[in-house]
């Protein structure tokens, strides 16, 4: 087994497995604990969390070729719809101790799991049982403004919420990352009704697109939009 750094993106590594396979990790900031049964493994006294594209939209958004990755080591990074943490513990791995994850979840079960579960083990994690249409709810949890705003919150109007969280939570210049429902498969030529509203919306709130991605195999019903928020 060899791991490597991803060659883009500070923080994310590949592993080149015996069987010949590459998959994608994340260095374990809990060494020896697991957060949604991933596979850890260790290279040269390092441990790894193997990162599933299945399970998580940002690892099949990498897989698929994104071209900018804005969360990086140190970052400060509001997660909209954190459930139990499957991504934002990865993203917790790459903001590494300096950085922070406020993860926002209205869901008081999948809340739970991430305070009993991940969050004891991870002191960059905050959680927050919000709802994230009302952004300023929890203002008084987030020290300043943010670096990236990740949102997965399958629901309709996403854009609009994500847009009144940058609005009070994001600094100018910072980055959004968002799971959109796109149920064509090639969203270039045929993006669904849906997927065009949320990309107008994005847009006329001060959004410049950076980057879509559709990211099947791995998530048939979504794409990633990477945007960068007003200078
Ligand atoms: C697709 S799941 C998120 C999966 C997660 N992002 C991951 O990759 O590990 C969507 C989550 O958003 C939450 N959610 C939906 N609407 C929300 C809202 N208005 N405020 C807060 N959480 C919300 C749901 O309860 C659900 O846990």
């Amino acid at each position: 087994m060899q791991v490597k750094p991803h060659p883009s993106f500070s923080q994310i590594y590949v592993v080149a497995l015996d069987d010949g396979t590459e998959r994608l990790a994340t260095r374990n900031l809990a060494p020896g604990r697991t957060v949604y049964g991933e596979k850890l493994v260790r290279f040269e006294g390092v441990e790894y969390r193997l990162w599933d594209p299945f399970r998580s939209k940002l690892a099949a958004a990498i897989l698929k070729g994104v071209k900018a990755v804005p969360i990086k080591p140190d970052h400060q990074v509001l997660y909209l719809g954190a459930a139990s943490g499957t991504t934002a513990s990865h993203i917790s791995d790459i903001v590494g101790e300096k950085g922070h994850v406020y993860c926002v979840e209205f869901a008081a079960r999948a809340l739970r799991e991430l305070i009993n579960n991940v969050c004891p083990y991870r002191p960059n994690m905050t959680p927050i049982l919000e709802d994230a249409r009302f952004p300023e709810r929890y203002a008084l949890f987030i020290r300043g403004k943010v670096d990236d705003i990740y949102c997965d919150i399958a629901q309709p109007e996403q854009a609009k919420i994500l847009a009144d969280n940058a609005d009070i939570h994001l600094k100018s210049g910072g980055w959004i990352m968002l799971a959109v429902k796109a149920q064509s498969i090639d969203v270039t030529k045929e993006p669904s009704e849906v997927y065009k509203r949320e990309l107008k919306i994005l847009e006329t709130r001060g959004f410049t697109i950076e980057d879509i991605v559709h990211l099947e195999p791995f998530d048939k019903a979504h794409a990633m939009i990477v945007a960068k928020y007003r200078n």
